[in-house]
């Protein structure tokens, strides 16, 4: 028989396990929560350029629409349309701090069925909708959802997983963010030529992840350290021996039963959240959140048609822009897939920094230098530059911070603070896109190419951050991130008392 701890890479313990077909199911399962809060992502700008959809909900719109006047920089803007888009994550930003309670109280998985729930009654009523009520509370409870997935997936995803693979799975959260950005951005495509009906399939549509998601929750387990942590303990060990696919799970098992004694002292996590010993896993995931969103992604993929259709890519632009940019995206979240457990989290980010710096930076001097506001346009070999380089933009977020902001916030709290701190990573990523999403027109039209070079410095900034005070956290086992990670860490350890006295915060 094997031993019962082998000594990974450097003393880091490894559990025993393989990977079971049921952990695969169950990831897959879940990971659909990724693609409803994708789909989302991609469906609401289509749809709120489509004019049936205009005309119904928003005809004052519509009819200022018809004669804005627009120039490469300007495009038309509307900030109470904009606000329709975005109710969406304003929702979800409160949703994930009731979906922490829960994922604590009840558990990881009936905070999916209630997300599922959400989003069901959410696409009905979009869908629908016959007034802009209908259709304004149906955004409101697809941001419920929203906020309850993405509260619970990632860390679903980050407890099943096996340490040596745990990054690798729980990326399948971004990866199916990406996979719906793309199939939204196809329907939208398609679903714009069909009159009057067209925005009903697009938001419609949404139903099918969504039921998927309530009838495939049925056939998921919970996570062993949430069925622990609520006084299961022996069907924690059944659940863990069956996800693990060995009998001999007493290692991992004392391990979650250790971090679920510390954490059961905790009775206010939201207090023991504002302490100095839980600061570094918080900053960072607030952070890596905040930053996520300054890299300029939602912005670059949004501006991504119209630097298309400089090309002259003609009527077109729109589709192919959006193929291509979320075919890259799906695709590079793959090479995410196979480094992260095996470089690690950091190579990954700072590599993209690079990356993503050189990209919005020769952006935005090409931009400055030849496209004005008004009669001015690229040359065809300089606007084919350009879209080249948005794709290696996208590449490279795809493979870091993309995944990464997700991946890190789930697997560095202690148990006892997990689900509160992951509330704030997921509370600051829907802020944050909704503050990009609500000024970046009025930016691009003031800042011009700045624009650019405002994200480059962001840049700067996340690098420095990542080369200096974010830890390695790959093959460190989720409950030993403490005494692991934080405690060895030349600046973190200092929030890090040896005392750690958390009876009755
Ligand atoms: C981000 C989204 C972004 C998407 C792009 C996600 O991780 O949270 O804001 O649109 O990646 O793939």
């Amino acid at each position: 028989m094997a031993p019962a701890l082998v000594i990974g890479n450097g003393d880091l313990p490894e559990f025993e396990g393989r990977i079971t077909i049921y952990v695969a199911v169950c990831v897959v399962i879940a990971a659909f929560g990724g693609l409803m809060f994708g789909y989302d992502i991609g469906i609401s700008g289509g749809v709120t350029a489509m004019d049936d959809f205009l005309k119904m909900f928003f005809p004052a719109v519509y009819e200022r629409k018809q004669h804005a006047h627009e120039n490469n920089y300007c495009k038309y803007d509307n900030q109470y349309l904009q606000l329709f888009t975005s109710s969406l994550y304003l929702a979800a930003l409160v949703a994930s701090f009731v979906a922490s309670k829960v994922c604590s109280k009840y558990g990881r998985k009936p905070t999916m069925q209630i997300a599922s729930v959400f989003f069901l009654i959410g696409v009905a009523l979009t869908a629908g909708g016959v007034n802009i009520e209908m259709v304004i509370i149906g955004r409101i409870l697809l941001g419920c959802g929203v906020g309850f997935a993405n509260q619970a997936v990632p860390l679903f995803l980050s407890e099943l997983a096996p340490t040596k693979i745990r990054g690798a799975l729980n990326i399948s959260f971004q990866l199916f963010i990406t996979i719906g950005i793309l199939i939204a951005n196809l329907v939208n495509y398609w679903a714009s030529n069909i009159h009057p009906y067209g925005w009903r399939i697009s938001l419609g549509l949404a139903g099918i992840p969504a039921l998927v998601l309530s009838f495939g929750s049925f056939a998921i387990c919970e996570t062993p350290t949430s069925l622990i942590e609520r006084n299961k303990v022996e069907k924690g060990r059944k659940i863990l021996r069956k996800i693990r696919g060995v009998d001999n799970v007493e290692d991992e098992f004392d391990s979650i039963v250790h971090a679920c004694e510390m954490a059961r002292q905790v009775k206010q996590p939201f207090r023991k959240l504002m302490k100095p010993a839980s600061r570094p896993p918080l900053v960072i995931a607030i952070l890596l959140q905040v930053f996520q969103q300054f890299t300029g992604i939602n912005a670059i993929m949004f501006y991504a048609p119209v630097l298309f259709q400089t090309v002259g890519f003609g009527n077109d632009a729109a589709l192919l822009s959006s193929v291509i940019t979320g075919a890259i995206n799906v695709l590079s979240t793959f090479v995410s897939i196979y480094l992260v457990d095996k470089a690690g989290r950091k190579i990954l980010l700072l590599e993209a920094c690079v990356q993503m710096l050189l990209t919005q930076g020769i952006i935005g001097g090409i931009l400055m230098k030849d496209l004005k506001a008004t009669d001015s346009y690229l040359s065809h070999g300089e606007a084919v530059f350009v879209v080249t380089l948005v794709c290696l933009f996208v590449m490279g977020f795809a493979w870091s911070w993309g995944p990464l902001g997700w991946l890190i916030p789930s697997e560095t709290f202690p148990l006892e603070t997990r689900t509160a701190g992951f509330a704030f990573a997921v509370s600051s990523n829907m802020l944050f896109t909704f503050i990009i999403a609500q000024a970046f027109l009025s930016m691009l039209c003031h800042m011009q190419a700045g624009i650019f070079f405002f994200f480059a410095a962001w840049i700067v900034v996340m690098g420095l951050f990542t080369w200096f005070l974010l830890p390695e956290t790959k093959g460190v086992p989720i409950d030993s991130m403490v005494e692991k990670v934080w405690k060895q860490h030349w600046f973190w350890s200092r929030f890090m008392g040896d005392n750690d006295d958390v009876k009755g915060v």
